[in-house]
């Protein structure tokens, strides 16, 4: 059973039942190629029933290290960027405390804390200083093993890690995620006899979040990795059983966007009102953008997170450019209940609410929205769960990787590579004056004079 709907009323000002009916046979085709493994990428589909066939194995020991990884270290250091970073950092976010600090500081949970995801100079040095008293460990991701901006901080942390308990210790405090066999991160990890857990072949970073990559972090948070995991698996079998396209919510979603798409609407803004889902977005731009922005196609995925944003974007979703729609992720149930008072003067003059919860104020600002967006020709489609938790949270991720293997095929680009990504490699390499990039390196310092 999924407890995940998706709503497509809010868009049909703008495209009709009948338009999404006339895709019914195409959404099964591009299913079926999903499935059997026909299209293009296909030697990238691992994640497809990743949550089914999950060893009990693999997830005990993942639990375990976890374990270990608590006891021994108050803070843990995630290095790694893009899909090695967003989908563990979207999970733990979603589900901490908007306050980590205080589960920290009572030292219920380790501090999870980011590295290699940026090369700012800035962020790197007040990490090493914040490190410098702590108890921590590193969980190294990377597929390929050599990503250049993991690289370097991982150079950085292990040096940092290595000064401070002795080189001995440092092996017990090392964590690799990486390929079976190829890349440096592999060669080192190998070398130091690191602690090592494999990315499979056949799933791509922004697809790997229900491998180690995102259930050793989530499970070192704190979070149970078998809610999660049997979350994704309920939602693949659902799929996977449901290939009619009014009860296959990832067909739907996928649908209904490739015809607003086809409509003019080349933008797509992903939308929460809980600041905690933040990183959730985070992770679903990196999904669809790195998957369908290519052969001068795609929809550009945005983010906001309201009513935050509702004092910034709001007047151009509202008024600007209308080549946008929105995808509302709604939350129905909070974890904790605020009540506004009743204040004896009423200064404020908000008496009105008193004795109203902050979530039903929150959620007539969402329905107010979608409404006045809707009128301002934005059509809205909506994701909707109970509540955040891992097993509801494992449902959206499979759902929303589903949706945009299907939405990619029906645009009829690979859903599954990034060549796109070389290019800025390429010249940051050549401008470092990388050995092998002599030629480009002279072309483009000339460029950059
Ligand atoms: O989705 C992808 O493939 C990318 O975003 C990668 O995850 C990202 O570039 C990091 O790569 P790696 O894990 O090889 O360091």
């Amino acid at each position: 059973m999924i407890t995940l709907k998706v709503k497509i009323d809010k868009t049909l000002d703008t495209i009709t039942r009948d338009e999404i009916k006339l895709f019914e046979t195409e959404a099964v085709l591009q299913q079926k190629k999903v499935y059997d493994r026909s299209g293009a990428g296909n030697d990238f589909l691992g994640w497809v029933n990743l949550p089914s066939q999950i060893t009990e194995e693999l997830l005990t020991d993942i639990e375990q290290t976890a374990q270990k990884i608590r006891k021994q270290s108050k803070v843990v250091v995630v290095v790694g960027i893009g899909g090695s970073n967003l989908g563990a950092r979207a999970v733990i976010d979603a589900l901490s405390s908007n306050f980590h600090l205080m589960e920290y500081s009572r030292g219920e949970h380790p501090l999870v804390v980011y590295a290699g995801h940026t090369i700012s100079e800035d962020y790197t040095h007040e990490l090493l200083e914040f490190l410098n008293d702590k108890d921590y460990s590193i969980i190294v991701i990377s597929k390929s093993g050599t990503t250049t901006e993991p690289a370097i901080a991982f150079r950085l942390l292990k040096n940092h890690l290595e000064n401070k308990f002795g080189d001995q210790e440092a092996k017990e405090r090392i964590y690799a995620i990486t390929d079976a066999s190829r890349g440096a991160l592999k060669t080192l990890a190998t070398e130091k006899s690191y602690k090592s857990y494999v990315i499979p072949d056949d799933v791509g970073g922004r697809y790997s979040v229900l491998t180690p990559v995102g259930l050793l972090p989530v499970a070192v948070a704190g979070f149970d990795i078998r809610k999660l995991v049997e979350g994704a698996r309920n939602m693949e079998q659902h799929l996977k059983s449901t290939p009619d396209l009014f009860n296959n919510p990832a067909a739907l979603y996928a649908v209904v966007r490739n015809i607003l798409y086809r409509k003019g609407k080349t933008t797509e803004i992903m939308a929460s009102y809980l600041p905690n889902m933040m990183f959730i977005t985070e992770w679903w731009k990196q999904l669809y953008g790195e998957s369908e922005g290519k052969d001068t196609k795609g929809i550009f995925p945005a983010g906001v997170n309201f009513t935050t944003d509702l004092h910034s974007m709001g007047q151009y979703i509202q008024e600007g450019l209308r080549n946008i729609f929105e995808t509302v992720v709604r939350i129905e149930k909070t974890r904790h209940k605020v009540e506004i008072p009743t204040d004896k003067d009423d200064l404020d003059g908000l008496n009105f609410l008193a004795g109203k919860r902050l979530s039903y104020v929150n959620k007539m600002a969402e329905e107010g929205t979608m409404l006045a967006h809707v009128d301002g020709g934005v059509p809205n489609i909506e994701v909707i769960l109970p509540e955040i938790s891992e097993q509801t949270l494992g449902e959206l991720i499979y759902f929303f990787e589903m949706g945009c293997a299907i939405s990619g095929y029906i645009l009829e680009v690979n859903p599954f590579d990034q060549p796109g990504v070389e290019a800025y490699k390429k010249n940051m390499f050549a401008l470092l004056e990388k050995p092998g990039f002599e030629k480009q390196t002279a072309e483009l310092k000339k460029r950059i004079s």
